[in-house]
Formats: C-alpha cells, structure tokens, sequence
C-alpha cells in the first residue's frame, strides 16, 4: 500500500514505519522532524497547517514516482501519530490545540481525498487513571474499550475529542477509520534500561494499570487494521497480553486494585484488555519483556 504517516520521527511512529517498511508498504512519512530511514521518504510539514496537509496528500512521495509521467498517486492509507504526546510538555492549550486541529485536518484531508482508511493514534489516558490528579482507580477490570472516557487533563481530553471527531468523519464518508488507544510503548532498549526498576518498584507502572505495548508489536497492530476492511469506525486497546511488573495478577488486585470489580482473569494476564483487536484483527503480540531480560524465575 502506498501510505501516508505522520509523526513518523517520533518514539513509537519509527517503530511503526519500519515495521510497515518491512511489509513492503511505500510509506512517506511527514513530521515536523526529519527521519532518516533507508527506504522510507520523510516531508516536513506542520499537521495544524491544513494548506500544508492538504498539499502532502496530493503530492509524489518521491521523485521515482514522477517517472511514469502518469500523475501523482493516491495514498491508499493514513496512519496519524503526529502530535504532543503528553501533558507537561507544552501549555495545556497548545498539547490540546495541536492535537486537535492536527487530527481535524489530517481526517478532512483524508476524507475529501478519498483515502479510504485511516488509522489514528488515541491513547490509554482517556480512561482517566494515567494523568489523574491523585490516584484513580478504573470503573472494573480489566479495562475494555467500553470502559468510560472521562479524563481530566488536556492531552487525554484532546484524545477524545479526536475520537469524536473521527467518528463524524466516519460517518460522512462511510470509510473505514480505526482508532488505537494505544498503553505505554516501551522500545526494545527500554526492557534493559527500564524493567529492573519496574520489577523492584511496580508502583512506577500504576498509572499505566500495569500495562504495555511493544513498539514492533504496535506496528503489527497498524499492519493488522491496514489488512482488515470494512469495519467503520472503531476503537481499540493496544497492550501487550502481560504485566510490566513481576506480580501476578492476583497480587495487583490484592495491592493495588481491592473493591473494583474484577472478572476472572489469567494470572498474568494484562489489566488493559487487548482481546477485541485479537478477535476483530487477528492482533497476536510477539514480544514480552520475559524474553529480554535474564531474570530466571521471573517467567
Ligand atoms: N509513547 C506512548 O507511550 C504513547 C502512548 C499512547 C499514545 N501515544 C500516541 O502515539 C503517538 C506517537 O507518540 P510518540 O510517543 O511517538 O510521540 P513523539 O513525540 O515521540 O512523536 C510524535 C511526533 O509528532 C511530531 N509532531 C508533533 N507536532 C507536530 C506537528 N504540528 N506537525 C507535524 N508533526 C508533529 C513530532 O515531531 C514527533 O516526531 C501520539 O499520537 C501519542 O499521543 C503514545
């Protein structure tokens, strides 16, 4: 497919576009920053710019693509990632105005070009425990995507709001527009860096409920959502099947999670349920931390 990525030069999209690379897909990715990738074209523009989103989408990825003399192709796919990817980074207006004028723009542009799928970068914080003043507790466990979205800061409320705004768009044009509400990603150098400290303090994972996503395995999930049509317009979590930490599941609830309901649950089996995208996409996460770390007795 011949896809247009934005906020490929980020943590999780490089990830995501090599994997997409690896597939055989043409993908240009357009960022604010460059991302020097064999294989890969790389346009900057600024996603809250609409003449400049407008521009990219009707524009060659690359200059073998004026060769054929037959025009610019269409792009078969968007991928949305671009955007301020938390609180705390810039004013609380700008991480909500870029985020939702870039996602307006990017699903406008998409839709009156005909792109018929579109993919989109939501997140965990919606559910409102991640960036919550304090410690808030989910409505029940694990969290499914039926699971309430009330947050309280402004990067999570831009989040949703784009979840709106990309249902309406779904609805005029009848395409199919997938939203990943995507737990922490963690790249393959994390495991090392990160996990013995997540191991010896599992409160550094509560406002993430524990979970986790692989970097190479959210870029399966955007491969999956690429193979599979005609879905309209839904929401999926993005985990990984287990805990970031060393307890079991019992052992959480006991700790961390007493009086919420709970449903049966396996004993390492992750809090942010990933078992729509495995049933509607054929989603398979491939990489635990288990395999990376030598911790025997740990698995
Ligand atoms: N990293 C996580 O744990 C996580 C979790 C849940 C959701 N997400 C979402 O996944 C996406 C990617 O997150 P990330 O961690 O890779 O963030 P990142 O900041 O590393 O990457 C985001 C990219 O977007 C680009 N960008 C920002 N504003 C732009 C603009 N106005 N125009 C063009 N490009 C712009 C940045 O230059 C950057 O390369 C984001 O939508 C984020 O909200 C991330």
């Amino acid at each position: 497919m011949r896809i247009l990525f934005t906020g490929g030069s980020g943590k999780a999209g490089r990830h995501a576009v090599a994997y997409l690379r690896d597939q055989g897909h043409r993908v240009l990715n357009v960022d604010l920053k460059p991302l020097d990738m064999p294989g890969v074209d790389s346009r900057i523009i600024d996603i809250t710019n609409a003449g400049q989103v407008f521009d990219v989408m009707a524009s060659y990825a690359g200059f073998d693509e004026m060769e054929p003399g037959t025009g610019v192709p269409r792009f078969d796919a968007v991928v949305h990632f671009a955007a301020i990817p938390r609180l705390l980074l810039t004013a609380d207006s700008e991480c909500y105005r870029v985020n939702t004028i870039g996602t307006y723009n990017i699903l406008d542009a998409a839709v009156k070009f005909g792109i018929r799928k579109v993919i989109f970068a939501s997140s965990e914080t919606t559910y409102g425990v991640c960036f919550a003043d304090g410690e808030r507790k989910p409505d029940y466990l694990p969290i499914d995507e039926e699971h309430p979205v009330v947050p309280e800061d402004s990067y999570a409320m831009s989040k949703v709001v784009n979840e709106v705004t990309a249902r309406s768009f779904q609805r005029r044009s009848g395409f199919d527009i997938y939203g990943l509400r995507i737990n922490n990603v963690i790249e393959p150098h994390e495991y090392a860096q990160n996990f013995p400290d997540y191991l010896a303090n599992p409160d550094l994972r509560r406002r993430n409920i524990f979970a986790y996503i692989d970097a190479r395995d959210l870029g399966q999930m955007v491969q999956r959502c690429l193979e599979t049509d005609g879905l309209g317009y839904e929401i999926f979590n993005v985990s990984n099947d287990d805990h970031s930490v060393g307890l079991t599941t019992a052992e959480l609830i006991e700790t961390y999670y007493q009086g919420v309901p709970a449903a049966e649950m396996g004993a390492h089996e992750t809090f942010y349920a990933n078992k729509k995208a495995k049933a509607l996409l054929g989603f398979q996460p491939e990489h635990s931390w288990r395999m990376y770390l030598d911790r025997p007795g740990m698995v």
